[in-house]
């Protein structure tokens, strides 16, 4: 019986009340910590753990403070991003990946989502980094679309429609280089259209987002997210809503652009055969947590971890017949009610003893790949635990 009401989702309104409150006083100190620590630029500065890297997450925890209770979206995550490299973040539906890049972007629905624990580090250029997490907004408005610009999935519903294109492009231009006549504005917008692979540029400068195409909607998307030549480009599955046709042209396009400009890319997919084309590291996340990382080699060569194992050979092969693609059994735990052991053990077929013990601790097995399983916890460099942030300690 008390087991029953454990796993119920019904919440009483007693408890309901409760969870109100706390969020309540929750919220309000980490809004205030954040603006206390706004105030003082060297409360937000810090140095890269390496500064060959754009971007470091290290131990990020964002939490969403929810009527049902707290759900921990991202916990504990660990990676960076390398300069001039593209790195591809998988995982399946609600494991935590837009809400990291959100969190990069500070964009997270606040109050009730919250970074809570760990660094965001951006770096400046000059080996000392912004703490993403506690930067203030006044200094966020010059970083985002200036040094780290977004592309998200549906680019009808980025754009505005009852806008033309040309001022769309023009307003991101202005926005960020207030000194430029109209004059030069359109001309940079016009270039932009070029660099894109607009072909009837003055023509299309004209128009709505309506009269385009799908894939013409994605290409000024790219073409708004690259106005600043940001450093660092973060793509939401930025082809999901395309044919695969244009779906490769696209890539391709994000790939020169990149190359051309000198950029990074964070490149947001469930899709493994998007990744497989153009990313050279891979993050594979599960349940807000890294559960693999190493390059794109490692990843889908010497896949390590039993999730990335499934995914793998849950991906259909051209010229491989079989009766039924793999599926991996069983779902995500409740996110607002996480096991303090191994996330995927319940769906895991390759269990060991160790198992049952804590949350796995992430083991380097090799230069460049990293795993958090026990199977391998005997043969590999013990890197860390993740730290997660108590809830009740806030
Ligand atoms: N505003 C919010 N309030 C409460 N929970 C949220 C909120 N936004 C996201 N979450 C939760 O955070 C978790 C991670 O969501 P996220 O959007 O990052 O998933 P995702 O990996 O990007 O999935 P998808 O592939 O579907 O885009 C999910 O469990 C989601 O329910
Ligand atoms: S730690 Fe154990 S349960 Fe978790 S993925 Fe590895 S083998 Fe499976
Ligand atoms: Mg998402």
């Amino acid at each position: 019986m008390a087991e029953n009401k454990k796993n119920s989702a019904y919440i009483s309104a007693g408890e309901s009340r409760r969870i109100t409150r706390f969020n309540r006083r929750v919220t309000k100190k980490l809004e205030k910590a954040r603006a206390d620590a706004g105030r003082d630029s060297s409360l937000y500065t810090t140095v890269m753990k390496d500064p060959n890297n754009v971007v470091e997450f290290d131990n990020v925890c964002t939490y969403f403070f929810s009527d049902v209770g707290t759900v921990k979206a991202v916990d504990g995550v660990n990676f960076s991003v390398p300069k001039h490299s593209t790195v591809g973040v998988v995982g399946e539906s609600g494991c935590g990946k837009s809400v990291t890049s959100l969190s990069l972007m500070q964009l997270l629905q606040r109050p009730s989502g919250q970074v809570v624990g760990g660094e965001i580090r951006f770096n400046k250029g000059d080996g000392t980094a912004y703490n993403i997490a506690n930067t203030p907004n006044s200094v966020m408005e010059h970083i985002r679309g200036n040094k780290i610009s977004m592309i998200f999935q549906e680019p009808m519903t980025s754009l505005n429609p009852v806008f033309k294109i040309g001022a769309q492009v023009d307003e991101v231009t202005k926005l960020h280089f207030p000194d430029l006549d109209d004059e030069a504005v359109k001309a940079r917008t016009l270039d932009m259209l070029d660099l894109v692979g607009i072909a009837n540029k003055e023509g299309v400068y004209n128009m709505y987002p309506h009269e385009l195409s799908g894939g013409m909607r994605q290409r000024i998307c790219i073409a708004i997210a690259l106005a600043c030549s940001p450093t660092l480009i973060i793509a939401d599955e930025p082809t999901t809503a395309l044919d695969v046709t244009i779906q490769a042209q696209i890539l391709d396009l994000l790939q020169n652009l990149k190359d051309k400009l000198n950029s990074s890319i964070m490149l947001i997919t469930h899709d493994l055969g998007v990744v497989a084309g153009m990313a050279d590291y891979v993050v594979v996340m599960y349940a807000g947590r890294v559960v693999e990382k190493g390059t794109a080699d490692d990843i889908f060569h010497h896949p390590a971890h039993p999730y990335t194992i499934g995914l793998m050979a849950s991906k259909p092969v051209v010229g491989k017949k079989v009766e039924n693609l793999y599926n991996i059994p069983g779902s995500v735990p409740n996110p607002v009610d996480m096991p303090n052991y191994c996330y995927f053990r319940d769906r895991c077929e390759m269990q060991c003893e160790r198992c049952s013990g804590l949350y796995p601790p992430e083991i380097k097995i090799s230069d460049t790949h990293y795993v958090s399983c026990y199977r391998y916890y005997d043969e590999g460099e013990l890197i860390g635990y993740p730290k997660s942030v108590k809830v009740e300690e806030l």
